[in-house]
Order: structure tokens, then sequence, then C-alpha cells
């Protein structure tokens, strides 16, 4: 069986396909030339991911009679910021040939490289279409697709973005080889969060599969994306902007969030905090009567096994209450929160109080 996958996103005419491979790299530029009337890419990418795969982007692209360039921004989730998007946007109105409107934005990276490159083709002379090229596991299988784009704000996560389509994904799992472990844990916290809310044989996968898949494995990788991918799609073809149950992708990340923004976005990986998020969740869900204890023991049990945390000391749950206030999915001051019932069983509670955060959070002391 060939290793290859190809994904449909289903949005009408902004439909768009995600191709797994090993080596799909070397296919960007047919796959940005594929998109009609491209006459050049820019690709933006981060300090780590740029110097390892940037020049061989570049040599695809040009490969299919691009014009290409590189733009590189310091990484990490503390410059996922307007400010790197005001930079950015002078690099990119600076190049040589300049932009036009049909200019490729092609996005080499993780997720933050996702969400802000995604933010400046949103916005670059009204709108430029883009190509994401995600390199971390994070963004494989969950933020390179869907469209969501954004960065950060200090009061909060994602507070400010736009919704921006890609017009193809490129997931190329040999550049994964590349990735810290515990960035690749990082981002099998999204593919626990998947299983729990739509597909428990993902979990079964994943747990059937875990030392290939820490080990990186090639056909290991193309078939947990591709699950994963599948997921998401399925996901955002019926819901593109998030009027219902997209919500649900966002298990584990009311508290997660809040995790995040409280001790510092240099402190904790977006995964990890919504591993923590995902166990505070589940033991709201088990008081309510909604999830089994034998269900959020085995996804604990499954985020351990992917070394990400579940436990974790010193949260203040006043601090924790006060910043779930501005999570995007709060309405009129209320705070909601995506509890799993029995597994691929999602609902959004609207009536969560500051007693259910503490109470949620003590899971994360326990010993
Ligand atoms: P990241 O982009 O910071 O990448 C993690 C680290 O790995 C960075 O240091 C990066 O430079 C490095 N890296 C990436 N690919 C590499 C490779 N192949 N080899 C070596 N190093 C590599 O973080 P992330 O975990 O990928 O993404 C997290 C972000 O994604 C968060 O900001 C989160 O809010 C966002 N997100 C967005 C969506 C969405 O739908 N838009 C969904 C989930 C998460
Ligand atoms: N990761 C949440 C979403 O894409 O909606």
């Amino acid at each position: 069986m060939t290793m290859e996958r190809t994904v449909r996103v289903e949005l009408g005419p902004q439909s768009y396909d995600v191709h797994i491979a090993p080596g799909a790299l070397a296919e960007l530029g047919a796959t940005v030339a594929a998109l009609g009337s491209a006459t050049g890419a820019v690709v933006i990418t981060d300090s780590n991911v740029g110097p390892l795969y940037g020049a061989r982007a570049v040599e695809s692209l040009r490969a299919a009679s691009l014009a290409a360039s590189v733009i590189e921004f310091p990484a990490g989730e503390v410059n996922k910021t307007l400010a790197t998007v005001d930079s950015l946007l002078d690099d990119l109105l600076a190049v040589a040939p300049p932009i036009d409107r049909n200019t490729v934005i092609v996005a080499l990276g993780g997720g933050v490289v996702g969400d802000v490159a995604g933010l400046v083709a949103a916005i670059a002379l009204r709108g430029l279409r883009v190509v994401q090229c995600p390199t971390s596991l994070l963004a494989c299988v969950d933020s390179s697709v869907g469209g969501k784009t954004g960065v950060d704000h200090a009061t909060g996560k994602n507070l400010i973005g736009a919704f921006h389509q890609p017009g193809a994904v490129v997931v190329d799992v040999e550049t994964l080889t590349t990735l810290p472990r515990e960035e690749l844990c990082n981002g099998l916290a999204e593919s626990v969060k998947h299983g729990a809310i739509r597909d428990a044989a993902l979990l079964d996968f994943i747990e059937a599969h875990v030392a290939d898949i820490l080990d990186c494995d090639a056909e290991s990788m193309c078939e947990l994306i591709g699950r994963n991918v599948a997921i998401k799609a399925a996901v955002v073809a019926d819901d593109e902007k998030e009027t219902g149950n997209r919500a649900h992708l966002n298990f584990g990340h009311t508290i997660g969030h809040a995790i995040e923004v409280c001790v510092g976005y240099d402190a904790i990986r977006h995964g990890e905090a919504v591993s923590l998020g995902m166990i505070a969740a589940n033991r709201l869900a088990v008081s309510r009567g909604l999830m089994a204890s034998a269900d959020a023991n085995r996804i604990e049990r499954v985020l351990v096994s992917l070394s990400l945390p579940v436990r974790r000391g010193g949260l203040d749950a006043d601090e924790i209450w006060a910043i779930c206030q501005h999570d995007k999915k709060a309405r009129g001051g209320k705070v909601r929160m995506v509890l799993v019932g029995a597994l691929e069983t999602v609902a959004i509670h609207d009536d969560i109080t500051a007693a259910d955060v503490a109470m949620a959070l003590g899971a994360l002391g326990e010993e």
C-alpha cells in the first residue's frame, strides 16, 4: 500500500486538497502552479525551519518557473504577534520582483508560522492565496487545515485573526524527522483531542502504534496525519466559520489557553496546555455524570504514554477563571466549555462557573 494520501476539504468553490507523502515538498512548485495564474511565491518561515527547508521549497518553486523568495521571522509563540505581522508586511512589500495579486504565500513551518503567514496572506493587498506547508506534527494534524489564521494578544490567545482558507496543503512527513521529540509529543495532544471528540478508533490506533509514532516512522505518520486531517476536514466542511460544531475542536482549549496566558507563552507548548485542559475538562465531565471515569482514565493514560503533561501545580484558579472570561467562545460574559461525554459525544456547556473551573483544575494538582 502506498503511503501517500490526499484528503479533500469540501468547501464549495474554496475546496482544496491536503496532500500527505514523504518527500512532498518537492511537489510544492507544481502545487502552487496548479492553483493557476501564479507568477511567484513568497515563502514565510521561521528562524528554525527556514535554514532546514527554505532552500528546498525555493528549489521546487523555481523548478516550476515561479519567482521565489523567503522571509523569516524569529521562531516561537512569543512572536505570534501583530508586531511580527507588521514586520513581515514590510518585508513582503520590499521583495523583488514586487508582489502582486497573483503572488502566492507559502507558510512553511509549524502552527505559529501557519497562523502568522496565513494572516499576512489574508490582509496583504486585501488577500493573497496561501499554501500551507506544515512541518510540525501539530500543524500537520490540525492548524494547517481549516483556514483559521491569527495572532495572540496580551489578554488572550488567537484573539486577532481572520478565516483564510489555503489553496492547498502540502505535508512532507520527512520534515518531521528534524522535529525535536517534545514538539512531536506536543502535536499528539491535538490528535488525542480528535480521537476523543470524533473517532475513538484513532485512540486505538495511537495506543497500538505509540513506539512507531514516536520514532517518526513514515508509514505511521502518513496514516496518523491522514486520519486526523480527515476528521478536521469533515468538521470544517460542516461549519467553516465556527457558528456551531466546529467549536467542538476546542475541547481542552478553554482552560488550556488560559494556562498558556497564565504561565506565559514561552513557558509551555500549546499541545501541553491542551493536554492539561483536556484532563481538567474531563474532571468536570465526570463530576457532571457525562463521562465515565474509565474513559477519562483512558485518555489520561494515552496522554502519559505520549509524554504529555497531565499534572501541573501552582495554577491560580481565580486567575484562570478571569482569563477564561476572555475566551473567544465566551458569550455575554458567560464562559463556555466543550465537554466530552461518551467518546465521540461532545457538547458545548454555557453554564460554567468559577467553582467548576476551580474543581476542574483540582485534577491537575493531584498526585
Ligand atoms: P511552532 O510553530 O512554534 O513550532 C514548534 C517549534 O518547532 C518551533 O520552534 C519551530 O521552529 C520548530 N519546528 C517546526 N517544524 C520543525 C521541523 N520540521 N524541524 C525542526 N524544528 C521545527 O508551534 P506548533 O506547536 O507547531 O503550533 C502551535 C501554534 O498553532 C499555536 O500558536 C496554536 O495556537 C496554533 N494552532 C492553530 C490552529 C489553527 O486552526 N489555526 C490549530 C491548532 C493550533
Ligand atoms: N483548532 C481549532 C479549529 O481549527 O477550529
